[in-house]
């Protein structure tokens, strides 16, 4: 059986794009998977860009009731914070002092982080020796990651194997799993959704800011009611048609096709979908929401099962490298 492994970034409530075209995805393959499967929300590289600690500790509990809230079964798959098992801290210190500081050097997203960002620290420079730790501590096979994140995969096998044979096979070799492009989602203005845009639809919200939220938001032009319409070049029917059935889609398709049916309707129609569809997990986002404490007993329960592998690799690699254990 082989173990999968992968960690989620913790920028805040995951809105209506990253659930469909992230989550609701990874969820599906952990629930149903025949492999032991770990998966943590990885707060301390969030360090590198949040230093309020209000909003580090919200952002972490915001997208753990997501992905609990959309099924995944944190009985099947370890579900962890990552700070709740320091010990890749530790790990990483020695990763780092076996990886050549010029290859380091060369990592395509810290000179991207670099250009973009005020705050260029020494963490974001280390993030790929935290992420190799994160990986190695656990002794897994397979990694699923977007495209991004593979020269970090390069690097974490390049640092296990610089280990092992200069120490003997301590380290499993990690083989990235890349997940295919995620499905683009239009955002309220029909460009990909994402927060930079500030053209995201949150489906945590109540119905009426739902509602309200997408009559104002989503722009149309002003084809008369009667006329005919083009279902492909409106943002309404192509969020509409990612989470409503095909027969509900397509009848959607033709009475924008003959005429008679207006934006309006079919904004109504969207907006009547997407509170239907999300209406479970967001009832179960909001059980969350008035009892914080279920999702800290989730994740603390993960982290026991994390921490029993992560000192037994501890206990190794220490060995190996002449410390007392
Ligand atoms: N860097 C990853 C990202 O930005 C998140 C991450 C941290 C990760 N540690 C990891 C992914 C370990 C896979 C394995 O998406």
């Amino acid at each position: 059986m082989a173990r999968v492994l992968t960690g989620i970034q913790s920028t805040g409530r995951p809105h209506m794009g990253n659930i469909l075209g992230a989550i609701l995805p990874a969820i599906e393959m952990a629930n149903k998977s025949e492999n032991e499967s770990f998966l943590f929300i990885a707060d301390l590289h969030s360090l590198t860009q949040i230093k309020n600690p209000a909003e580090l500790k919200e952002n972490t509990f915001q997208v753990a009731a997501t992905w609990l809230a959309f099924g995944l079964d944190p009985n099947k798959t370890t579900f962890y914070r990552q700070s709740d098992v320091p010990e890749c801290v530790e790990l990483s210190w020695y990763l780092n002092c076996f990886f050549p500081y010029q290859r380091l050097k060369l990592a395509h997203s810290f000179k991207d982080k670099a250009n973009r960002l005020e705050d260029i620290n020494s963490g974001l420079f280390m993030y790929p020796m935290l992420m190799a730790a994160d990986i190695l501590l656990y002794d897994a096979d397979e990694i699923p990651v977007g495209r991004d994140q593979l020269q970090h995969l390069e690097m974490s096998r390049d640092v296990a194997s610089r280990m092992n044979h200069k120490l003997g096979d301590i380290f499993v070799l990690p083989s990235p799993i890349i997940q295919p492009e995620t499905q683009l989602i239009p955002g309220t203005d029909g460009e990909k959704m994402s927060k930079s845009r500030n053209n995201t639809i949150d489906v945590f919200a109540n119905e009426k800011e739902i509602k309200k939220h997408i009559n104002k938001n989503i722009v149309t032009d002003n084809t008369p009611l009667e006329s005919p319409k083009d279902p492909n070049s409106s943002t309404i029917f192509n969020l509409y048609r990612l989470i409503a059935s095909e027969i509900e889609s397509n009848k959607m398709a033709e009475q924008l096709r003959a005429g008679g049916y207006g934006w309006g309707h079919a904004k109504n129609d969207l907006i009547n979908c997407i509170c239907e569809k999300f209406a479970e997990p967001r009832e179960k986002f909001n059980h969350f929401i008035n009892n914080r404490n279920e999702v800290e007993d989730i994740l603390n329960h993960g982290a026991k099962k994390a921490k029993k592998v992560a000192e037994a690799t501890l206990i190794r690699v220490k060995k190996s490298l002449g410390y007392n254990t």
